[in-house]
């Protein structure tokens, strides 16, 4: 049956992948009084409003510590979208590397990805510690962190190692 599909479908008709568009609906936003530079401070307290028809899907979160917050980075421009090489936060005595080898905004498909603390839950927000999101930004999911992607001794560039290095020595 699927063949007698497929051999209705010429294959001009198939999109090809990076053709394809995909339309998702944020399941919420977040709220946050944090502007520019301060979201990146990880004690930072944010809440990501959940629509209210969304609201039972939430139902047994508040029994995990941590969350996965996937968003749509919304003030990134088309322009910016284009960019394929970066040095990591702007420095350019750090190599020029590929925007899917770092975790940099600019990228073809603008999405954050961030672990936070969950801090409570009650109805349809979520009140979470060191989301990196400026205020308005969409959310596209939440998924529990649970063992299942805890990773020990990983390896990481050596400009990372630097950077953590540099951090560790101003605290
Ligand atoms: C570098 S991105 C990384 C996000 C996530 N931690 C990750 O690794 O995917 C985080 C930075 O994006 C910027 N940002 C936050 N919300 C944004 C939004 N809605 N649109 C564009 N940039 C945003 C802020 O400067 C924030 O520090």
């Amino acid at each position: 049956m699927l063949k007698y599909f497929l051999n209705l479908l010429r294959l001009d008709e198939i999109p090809m992948l990076h053709e394809q568009k995909i339309v998702l609906n944020p399941i919420g936003f977040v709220k946050t009084v944090a502007v520019g530079d301060e979201v990146k401070d990880k004690s930072l307290i944010s809440q990501i409003v959940v629509h209210d028809e969304l609201t039972d899907g939430l139902s047994g979160i508040s029994s995990y510590s941590h969350l996965f917050v996937l968003f749509y980075l919304n003030q990134i421009t088309d322009d910016k979208r284009r960019t394929l090489r970066v040095h990591p936060r702007g420095r350019m005595d750090l190599p020029l590397i590929g925007v899917f080898a770092v975790r940099t905004m600019l990228r073809p498909n603008p999405i954050g990805l961030t672990v936070v603390e969950l801090v409570s839950a009650e109805g349809n927000v979520l009140t979470v510690k060191g989301l990196d999101a400026f205020d308005g930004t969409p959310v596209l999911d939440v998924k529990p962190y649970d063992y299942w992607d805890i990773v020990e001794n990983v390896k990481v560039p050596s400009w990372w190692l630097k950077l953590k290095e540099e951090k560790q020595k101003k605290l």
